[in-house]
């Protein structure tokens, strides 16, 4: 690969496994954290991030053949680079405006080492016009430079985290410059370290644009679904057998209900279009998904006469989903608060999670099965040692609510539980 340095500014769940993956694709690469710990772990050729399958592996591959080390020193990075990646986290504030803190903090120390024709590739979620009008000026700004003087272009980061390596290599590579050389600048540098097929769009503000929708797209189909099941309650309908039986029809694509959207991106990337132009079924998306734990919560209290004063009930989960080490806007957050709204007492479980990191969210850390009898159990996040549960072991338990609509209902009954699911009457 004739002479591809490649600086990607934050060495997160996301930028590790791009780093590694460019390197190993040949290029020289450099993270840049603002964290030391992990810039020092990536130098050891040691994987500071768990849960990616394959990514020690490709970390200490890349660092044996010498193409991957990290710094906290972003300006020498950007200037000793010809592309430069950005995947720090963009998120909102309580008030879910639009946080680019982390972003314009990169921004500076990137500009500081910019050099002229350098790519510059933003890749963390954004609102509309954020590459072109906020991060290519201040980075002009910043470096003295014009913005004419380096490419810049946004590709949007569509893969999860725990499937990394896998959707890189299957899922389209999105791509629109500030102008025609930035898009194509972008899109060749993508075709030399990725497999997959990469789509140049017309510019910057389509690229921005297809990430949003496509979130946007869940989060909607979601409190679809939810609305759905509910209804489907209300009518003595099974929500999943019916919608089964919709999606037997090519234009259907009916989602599944639960307790909630989490994480740091489906429920965060419509606030991005809220605030610009504040499309009522975005919002109301947004109202119902989180209304779900609260929803599901009362259907726990029906089962128990309507009170759930002092009762004892287990969260299964406190991640965001299944698998993943992530508890940002999580569910599991929701539904806590709306149990101790009616007087229960939430224990929180989670195999991800220490005691302490559980105790960090303000919540109480249970082990499984629990030391003491609980009186109902949440299953909130789909871990995959929650898939063959023995339920035998929740000694009291009298009533499971499942909040994902993974457990096989027969057997939650002959461990002589109460089944509830959202949709299911
Ligand atoms: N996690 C996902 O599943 C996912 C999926 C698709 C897209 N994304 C996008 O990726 C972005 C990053 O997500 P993530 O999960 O990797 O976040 P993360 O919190 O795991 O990692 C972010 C990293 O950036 C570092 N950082 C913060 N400020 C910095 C700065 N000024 N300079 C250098 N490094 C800095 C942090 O120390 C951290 O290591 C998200 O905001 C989103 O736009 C994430």
């Amino acid at each position: 690969m004739p002479d591809l340095r490649v600086a990607v500014v934050g060495l997160g769940k996301i930028g590790l496994p791009l780093a590694a993956q460019y390197a190993v694709k040949g290029a020289s690469v450099i993270g840049c954290d603002i964290n030391p710990e992990v810039a020092g772990a990536v130098n050891a050729g040691a994987c500071p991030i768990g849960g990616e399958p394959g990514l020690p592996e490709a970390v200490a591959q890349a660092h044996a053949a010498g193409r991957l080390r990290a710094t906290t020193d972003t300006p020498a990075a950007a200037a000793e680079s010809n592309v430069v990646v950005v995947i720090v986290r963009v998120g909102i504030d309580e008030a879910n405006h639009t946080d680019l803190s982390n972003l314009d903090a990169a921004t500076k120390a990137i500009a500081r080492g910019l050099r002229p024709d350098t790519l510059v590739i933003l890749e963390s979620t954004v609102p509309v016009g954020v590459t072109r009008s906020h991060f290519g000026r201040r980075l002009a700004e910043g470096s003295g430079l014009s913005l004419t003087d380096f490419r810049l272009a946004y590709s949007p980061e569509r893969v999860s985290s725990g499937t990394m390596f896998r959707d890189l290599a299957t899922y389209p590579k999105v791509v629109g410059g500030i102008d025609a050389a930035s898009g194509e600048a972008a899109r060749a540098f993508y075709e030399q370290v990725l497999d997959a097929e990469v789509l140049l769009v017309a510019d910057a503000e389509t690229a921005e644009f297809a990430k949003l929708a496509e979130s946007i797209y869940r989060d909607v189909n979601i409190a679809l679904a939810n609305e759905l099941a509910i209804a489907a309650e209300a009518l003595g309908v099974s929500y999943k057998a019916a919608a089964a039986a919709s999606n037997s029809q090519p234009y259907s694509h009916l989602h599944a209900p639960g307790l909630g959207v989490g994480g740091h991106c489906i429920p965060v990337y419509p606030y991005f279009l809220i605030e610009a132009s504040g499309q009522p079924i975005v919002s109301l998306s947004r109202q119902i998904n989180d209304s779900m734990a609260a929803y599901a919560v009362d259907k726990l209290a029906a089962a128990f006469d309507g009170n759930l004063a002092g009762r004892r009930v287990l969260i299964l989960g406190l991640a965001y989903r299944g698998g993943v080490k992530e508890a940002t806007l999580s569910s599991a957050l929701l539904v806590a608060d709306a149990l101790r709204q009616r007087g229960a007492r939430p224990l929180i479980h989670d195999p991800l999670f220490t005691a302490t990191e559980i105790e960090s969210y303000g919540l109480e850390a249970a082990d499984l099965p629990p030391s003491e009898p609980v009186d109902a159990v949440i299953l909130q996040a789909l871990h995959p040692e929650y898939k063959d549960l023995d339920l035998s072991a929740l000694k009291g338990c009298r009533v499971f609510l499942d909040g994902r609509g993974a457990m096989d209902h027969a057997r939650v009954q002959a461990a002589g539980m109460r089944y509830i699911g959202i949709g299911v009457g």
